[in-house]
């Protein structure tokens, strides 16, 4: 990790934060910390992100769908070797899905910990995907956590202190059906990095990454595909839905596993949206750059 954040362009001044946290923060669980599959592409974002953790703050990385919010909170666990507990909102949540509750074990009352409590107490990275999908009350019980008490206060147990190595790094994403607003409240105990779209250079290292195969040709074309899109997304053209560069690479996937480009690219682009005359124009920009004939064997080498 650290060698790819030096390859990356990372400041050598983070760098070196960063190798002083790792010194000072004793390693814990280890099969807890992530090994990533994927890197974040983006120095200055890996360059924010660097700085707001190691000066102790919480991290909320919003944007749109597929815009690596996951992937980067997985690579800064790993980045500091912290073990990752994820923590997936939804409207159910509530504090004991959290912080822990008593259970009934072996005919004794006993307190599980939630993620929250086991990040306060092993010196965790706690990734609270999708925050905004919960209720604004389920998340008052955060506030102390998150500020400078760096506590966990669970009603009818002791204060739980937060162990210094903790960091919690929340995403969110407002366009979705069932998001809310996150309240000032809580938005306020967090430094906010708004996720930037990929880079065309960035997308080409994804798509070199993730498909050796892919002939230099088609890896292009793809990627301008996308550009095209978002274009055609940003002049109001057509609606986000088929903006979802996750899509494009499970086409791609589909590709390699033997479907010809053009229902390759329905299953994994077009069809997420449900209008037919939209899915029209999508596959009209689509075409442009990708004829919808390919096959495995002129996409990838053997
Ligand atoms: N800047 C980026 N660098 C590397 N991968 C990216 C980047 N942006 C998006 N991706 C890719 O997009 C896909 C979705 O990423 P994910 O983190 O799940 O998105 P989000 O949580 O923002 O919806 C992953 O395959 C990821 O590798
Ligand atoms: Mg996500």
């Amino acid at each position: 990790m650290l060698s790819f954040l030096k390859e990356e362009g990372v400041s050598p001044g983070l760098l070196e934060g960063l190798e002083q946290f790792r010194q000072s923060n004793p390693p814990e669980l280890p099969e807890r910390v992530p090994v990533p599959r994927f890197h974040y592409y983006g120095r200055q974002v890996w360059e924010q992100a660097i700085a707001a953790l190691l000066c102790g703050k919480n991290l909320l990385l919003t944007g749109d769908k597929a815009t690596g919010k996951n992937v980067l909170a997985e690579n800064l666990a790993s980045a500091f070797g912290r073990p990752a507990w994820n923590v997936s909102f939804h409207v159910n949540l509530d504090a004991g899905g959290l912080m822990g509750m008593d259970t009934f074990t072996d005919g004794q009352v006993q307190f599980r910990p939630g993620p929250i409590c086991l990040c306060a107490r092993h010196g965790g990275f706690g990734i609270l995907d999708e925050i905004n999908m919960a209720k604004n009350e389920a998340l008052a019980v955060l506030h102390s956590t998150l500020d400078f008490r760096r506590a966990l206060d669970i009603p009818g147990y002791e204060r739980v202190p937060i162990s210094p190595a903790a960091r919690f790094i929340a995403t969110m994403n407002y366009g979705y059906a069932g998001t809310r607003e996150l309240n000032e409240a809580l938005a306020s105990r967090f430094v906010v990095i708004q996720m930037p779209t990929i880079s065309p250079e960035n997308m080409d290292r994804l798509l070199t990454r993730s498909f050796p195969a892919l002939r230099k040709k088609y890896r292009q074309q793809l990627g301008q595909m996308f550009f095209d899109l978002q274009k055609k997304c940003e002049g109001g053209e057509i609606s986000p839905k088929a903006l979802d560069l996750r899509g494009l690479l499970d086409a791609i996937d589909l590709m390699s596993a033997g479907i010809l480009s053009g229902p390759a690219l329905d299953m994994g682009i077009t069809s997420k949206s449900f209008d037919s005359y939209e899915q029209g124009l999508i596959r009209d920009v689509m075409a442009a750059r990708v004829s919808p004939k390919l096959t495995r064997a002129e996409l990838f080498e053997p």
